[in-house]
């Protein structure tokens, strides 16, 4: 039974207001969520509230959405016992009545959602990722995708493509990729430094160099992963590519390093780039108005890289369904807060699975320490997450929360 919920204003790691979120039972329990948040957001995720308040943190300030918390969600939930996470999920839905969470606030939403998720978990006596097994695939552990070169809205850079990933599919385990991640990261900034270049991090903690051209960012990733010692490739460490495109399209065109590019010329350039180096995922290549774009990326490179819907799709299992009815993409990114409850997340992971699309975990350009999606990625079995890079305590506090399942319990690695 729901003793208490209580929401409070803290910072993310962009020193954004989001909310921490605390779920009590009269059975003892205590369990906490951080709330993550995104910054190049699609227009149909759901609706994080924001105060609009220009006296407090420009408007930023997220005091509505922990009123939220503090208020109806609190009368609704407290007294009450929920059979399932589905239950107390859908009591959450109801309660808001829109279709896009927009009343109480998706941010206040998923907070009680993710503590709830532990809630049951700890019930239960089990760790948080078991109680997600049997949802979706096979428990597994998943290949990190480490963030180390950032631009986009994420840098002030003169980088337009949003992030650049490596990806030791070719570890043989967890704690050697981890391994793999934080040397390969160690050897950029080396390279970096050696050619003059500025090794100032951007939101999720990948160097944000002085260059503009994507192909200027594979050449630096390729030149680390060797002279860290790995081979690139997917026998040892591949990459992954997050141009974020909707945010460099403007006026029916793409616009990267002041050039301007049609879709058929992004795809072009994709699959030069795709021909040249070790890019096995390409995520929101194209806008997420620009299906017809879209459809014919997936009939050119489908057969090469994952291709990855984000803004796209946003974790949303109807969107998600009509892009496998259209063969747009062949994979999705999995962002609790973009659709608002654990319990819909797990959906939309079921409905790519079923449609054969890929489950990318992923968290969010603004984060806190809550390393909830570790436990997801592994309980879910979907094979690979990205969480930032290997450095800032955000980011690691996912990572390290891998190798520590990993330590406690014999389960596969990979894709
Ligand atoms: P966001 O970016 O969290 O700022 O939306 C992450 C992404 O585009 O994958
Ligand atoms: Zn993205």
């Amino acid at each position: 039974t729901v003793s208490n919920v209580h929401a409070v204003e803290i910072l993310d790691s962009r020193s954004r207001p989001t909310l921490a979120v605390t779920l009590e039972t009269d059975s003892g329990i205590h369990v906490r969520a951080g709330v993550p948040a995104g910054a190049s957001t699609g227009t149909r995720e759901a609706v994080e509230l924001r105060d609009g308040d220009p006296h407090r943190f420009l408007g930023q300030g997220v005091l509505k959405a922990a009123a939220s918390v503090n208020g109806e969600i609190l009368q609704t939930l407290r007294g009450r016992s929920f059979a399932t996470l589905t239950d107390l999920d859908q009591a959450l839905i109801d309660l808001d009545g829109t279709e896009n969470k927009s009343r109480l606030g998706a941010n206040a939403i998923v907070g009680v959602s993710i503590a709830a998720a532990r809630a049951f978990a700890e019930t239960a006596g089990v760790p948080l990722w078991r109680s997600f097994v049997g949802e979706v695939n096979e428990p597994r552990m998943p290949v990190p995708h480490f963030n180390v070169i950032n631009g986009g809205v994420h840098a002030l850079n003169e980088l337009d493509f949003q992030e650049f990933m490596i990806a030791p599919i070719g570890a043989p385990n967890m704690a050697e990729a981890v391994r793999a991640g934080s040397e390969v990261y160690t050897a950029l900034r080396k390279i970096l430094h050696e050619q003059g270049m500025a090794v100032g991090l951007g939101d999720e903690g990948g160097f944000a160099p002085e260059i503009a051209q994507p192909e200027d960012a594979l050449d630096l990733l390729v030149k680390a992963i060797g002279a860290a010692g790995y081979t690139p490739g997917l026998d040892g460490i591949a990459i992954a590519m997050d141009p974020a495109s909707s945010e460099l399209y403007h006026d029916g065109a793409y616009h990267v390093a002041g050039t301007v590019f049609s879709s058929d010329e992004m795809i072009e350039r994709y699959a030069q780039i795709v021909d040249r180096y070790p890019v096995w995922l390409l995520e929101d290549g194209l806008a997420e108005s620009d299906w017809d774009g879209w459809q014919r990326l997936t009939d050119r490179l489908q057969e090469k890289v994952e291709l990855v819907g984000d803004d796209i799709f946003c974790t949303n299992p109807k969107i998600i369904a009509e892009a496998i009815e259209k063969h747009v993409g062949n994979a999705s990114l999995i962002k609790v807060n973009q659709i608002g409850t654990v319990t819909e997340t797990l959906e939309a992971m079921r409905v790519a699975r079923d449609g054969g699309y890929a489950q990318f975990v992923s968290h969010r350009s603004g984060e806190t320490e809550d390393s909830f999606i570790a436990d997801l990625t592994v309980g879910t079995g979907a094979g690979h997450l990205k969480t930032g890079a290997p450095a800032r305590g955000e980011r690691v506090a996912k990572y390290n929360r891998l190798v520590e399942i990993a330590d406690s319990v014999e389960l596969p690695y990979g894709l």
